[in-house]
This record gives structure tokens, C-alpha cells and sequence, in this order.
């Protein structure tokens, strides 16, 4: 018997602030999509109006490590140039490994919604975990017909035991640009890694909504594995004269993995590389699964085109991101090495080994924190009371103060060493 929802609030908090998701939804037994998720015409996915790829899109990487190479790099940068979008297959990854990945996807999105609810933002023990559905639900007109669970991981070695291959393609692509990058770059350009299990439920009017809407990637390179359902299409192109829209279907292959091409690619190539616009459509058929790793460069790192490939081009056709100044990477990079040498001191009386250490402090942060004065000192705060989330924080003090600790029982003087007793009574 499918639960009512008497009102927009009811079904938004059963679905995103409870943790049931679309799963939950179709769980219950709907046979009509709820107003919330019927997107405007101009979003939805017309099945008809999309072909099938019929290039050849599908190349096998095992051939980079032979005598058709060249041919091989070709291809790669072919397809990167035209639809941003190929398969690829022989890649090293166990094809076992890729199905015991979908299985543990149907596995997680199968259990009751008390377990997934446990990572939900906000609750969710690692901040490197996070379970959801849609993509902002608190602020999308429609939402998307999705669930999912999203992890980001920056243990390199760990990660490149199973997925080798995207330095590999990444190595290609920058050689045919004729642009050879050091592997400390090449490391920050995919120095931040996420993976995502998504689920698609069935969904009775696959018409009437998307699984996920058009937008393009972030990052790299996305290497996505995606099931034998279908139902993802990237942007073709337009068409000059009638101004419509090509989108094609990029067809499931058993065994191979889809990659595309990002911005940040596609911005350091000097648009010479495309990052297409994708989105997925729901089916009535079967739950549909996918599990896409995004590389994205690190927070700190400078994204512009290449020097050499400007220099080629004549103009530079994207500015500069600068994220942070170099000071603020040395810094960071030192922080490391201390926050390492203090949790090696072993006070537990366990002796942590390098490659778990980097597991637990993989995911770090800067912020620029800026406190005005403040005419009501009394009256505001500059930081409410908090916990920090992380294993570590290192703060650098001045001059100023104003900086309190929680003791067990009391507030008391924490690193404050302009601070008054009088302070000590505030609550
Ligand atoms: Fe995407």
C-alpha cells in the first residue's frame, strides 16, 4: 500500500531527510510518478529522437603496450575530440571485479532504509562517505530518479591496484597534445578521486522523468561502469539549420568501461578535447546501476590551458583558475608530514603503517577564516561550539585571541592567552 503524501513536505522528507530514497518510494508501491519528479518538457529524455552510437568508439587498451600504439593513441584522441565519449575494453580490470561491483550496488541499495540512512550528510561517520538521492534535492526544481552512495578516496597505491589504466589513457591523450607531464602534475591533476554507486529504480513514466539531467563532468576523466540496461546518452552536437539537438545512446558492452572526458581536460587542452553534456533515463524495465570514478585535480591546483599548446594555438582560449596561492601547498604539505609524525607517536600503543595513515588523513582542507571587529563582542560569536569532524586540526594562532576550549565540566582558557578570567563564565 503506497503511503500518502498529503503534501510536498511530506514526500521530501520521507525520500531525502529520512533516508528512503526513490527506492523507498517504488518500494511502497506507487504506480504514478509524484509531481516532484515530472521534469519540464525540454528535460525529458525522448527515446525516440536519440540514436544508438554506431561509430566505433571501442577501443582495447591492451593494444597501447604494442605495435599498434600509434594507432591505439589515435583513436583515444579521436574519440576525445569528437563526442568526449568511448569504451574501452581489455583494460586490465578483472572482469570478476567489475560484476562483484554492480552486485554490491544492487546489495547496498537492497537493504532497509535504517542501514543506507546511517551515511545520509550530516550523520554519516566519515565525511568521505555520503549516501543521497537526485543530485541537490533542496534546490532542484525536479528531482532526478536516483539514489547514491558517494566515497572519496585519495590512496593512490590502493587505487591503482584496481584501475590502472587512466594514467594510462591520461599519458596518451597528453602525448598526442604533445605535452609530457611529470608524474608529480600529472598526480595533482587526478590527485582527487570519487566514486559513486548510483541506483536507478524502476520508474512507471520513464517519460516524464530523468535518472540524471544534462550536465557535464567536473573533473579528468570519469571511467564509468555502467550495466547492461542502458540509457546513457551524450550530446551529439546541434543541428545548424534546424537548431535541434543530436544526443546519442552510448550502448551497455559487457566488460568495458566508459570513459569521458571533463572540464578540467578540456579547459587544460585547450578545448581540444570535448567534455560533452551526458544525462541518463530512467526505465520501467529493471533497476539500473553505475559506477562512475571521477578524477578531478586537487583543491589547490592551477587549471589553464597548457603552455605548449598554446603556443601551438596562438590564443589561449580559457583563463586561469588559480585555486590557492604555492605558499598555501607548502603549507599543507607540511602540516602532513607533522599530523603524520603525531599520530605515528603510537600514544594508543598502535603503531599505524604509512598506507593507513594516508587513508585516514587523505581528505585534507584549508580554510581562510576572517573575523571583523565586532561592536557587540557580548552579543555574537565568531564560531559556535563544535567538535571537528576530521582526525586532525592544526590551527596557526596570532596575536588577538579569542579562542576557548570546552573542559569537561566547565569552560575554561584554551590556547587563549589574551583571554580574561570573566571569559570563563560565558556560556
Ligand atoms: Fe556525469
Amino acid at each position: 500500500m503506497a503511503p500518502s503524501f498529503n503534501d510536498e513536505n511530506s514526500l521530501f522528507n520521507f525520500v531525502v531527510k529520512d533516508g528512503n530514497g526513490v527506492k523507498g518510494l517504488v518500494d511502497s508501491g506507487l504506480t504514478r510518478v509524484p509531481g516532484q519528479y515530472i521534469q519540464p518538457p525540454n528535460h525529458r529524455i525522448n527515446k525516440q529522437n536519440a540514436t544508438m552510437s554506431l561509430e566505433n568508439m571501442t577501443i582495447d587498451l591492451s593494444e597501447l603496450d604494442g605495435p599498434n600504439h600509434d594507432q591505439v593513441v589515435k583513436s583515444i584522441a579521436h574519440a576525445a575530440e569528437t563526442l568526449g565519449f568511448f569504451q574501452v575494453v581489455n583494460h586490465g580490470v578483472p572482469l570478476e571485479l567489475l560484476e562483484s561491483l554492480k552486485m554490491s550496488a544492487h546489495q547496498f541499495f537492497n537493504q532497509p532504509s535504517e542501514k543506507k540512512a546511517v551515511y545520509l550528510k550530516g550523520v554519516s561517520p566519515s565525511p568521505m562517505v555520503k549516501y543521497g538521492t537526485s543530485f541537490v534535492p533542496e534546490k532542484e526544481k525536479a528531482l532526478e530518479w536516483k539514489d547514491y552512495i558517494s566515497m572519496i578516496y585519495t590512496n593512490d597505491a590502493d587505487a591503482l591496484e584496481f584501475w590502472p589504466n587512466e594514467c594510462k589513457l591520461l599519458h596518451a591523450l597528453m602525448g598526442n597534445l604533445g605535452v609530457k607531464l611529470d608524474d608529480s602534475s600529472l598526480d595533482a591533476l587526478i590527485g582527487l578521486r570519487m566514486v559513486n554507486m548510483n541506483f536507478y529504480p524502476t520508474c512507471p513514466n520513464p517519460d516524464l522523468t530523468v535518472g540524471v539531467g544534462r550536465h557535464s563532468d567536473m573533473g579528468m576523466l570519469t571511467v564509468l561502469l555502467q550495466d547492461g540496461i542502458g540509457g546513457l546518452y551524450v550530446k551529439k552536437g546541434k543541428d545548424s539549420s534546424s537548431g535541434k539537438e543530436d544526443w546519442i545512446e552510448i550502448p551497455p558492452i559487457h566488460g568495458a568501461l566508459v570513459i569521458n572526458i571533463g572540464d578540467t581536460l578540456q579547459i587544460i587542452s585547450n578545448g581540444r578535447y570535448k567534455s560533452a553534456e551526458h544525462r541518463v533515463r530512467t526505465t520501467s524495465v529493471e533497476s539500473r546501476v553505475s559506477v562512475p570514478i571521477f578524477n578531478a585535480p586537487l583543491p589547490m591546483v592551477k587549471i589553464g590551458p597548457l603552455p605548449e599548446v598554446v603556443a601551438r594555438d596562438g590564443v589561449a582560449r580559457y583563463r586561469e583558475v588559480i585555486f590557492e596561492e604555492e605558499v598555501v601547498v607548502e603549507y599543507i604539505n607540511i602540516s602532513k608530514e607533522l599530523v603524520k609524525r603525531l599520530l605515528k607517536i603510537g600514544i594508543l600503543g598502535v603503531k599505524l603503517d604509512d598506507s593507513k595513515l594516508n587513508t585516514l588523513i587523505g581528505l585534507r582542507m584549508i580554510n581562510m577564516n576572517f573575523y571583523p571587529t565586532c561592536p557587540n563582542q557580548d552579543l555574537t560569536v565568531g564560531v559556535g561550539r563544535h567538535p571537528d569532524i576530521g582526525m586532525v586540526t592544526i590551527l596557526p594562532r596570532h596575536g588577538i585571541g579569542g579562542f576557548y576550549v570546552k573542559k569537561p565540566e566547565n569552560w575554561s582558557l584554551g590556547l587563549d592567552r589574551d583571554s580574561t578570567p570573566e571569559a570563563l563564565t560565558h556560556p
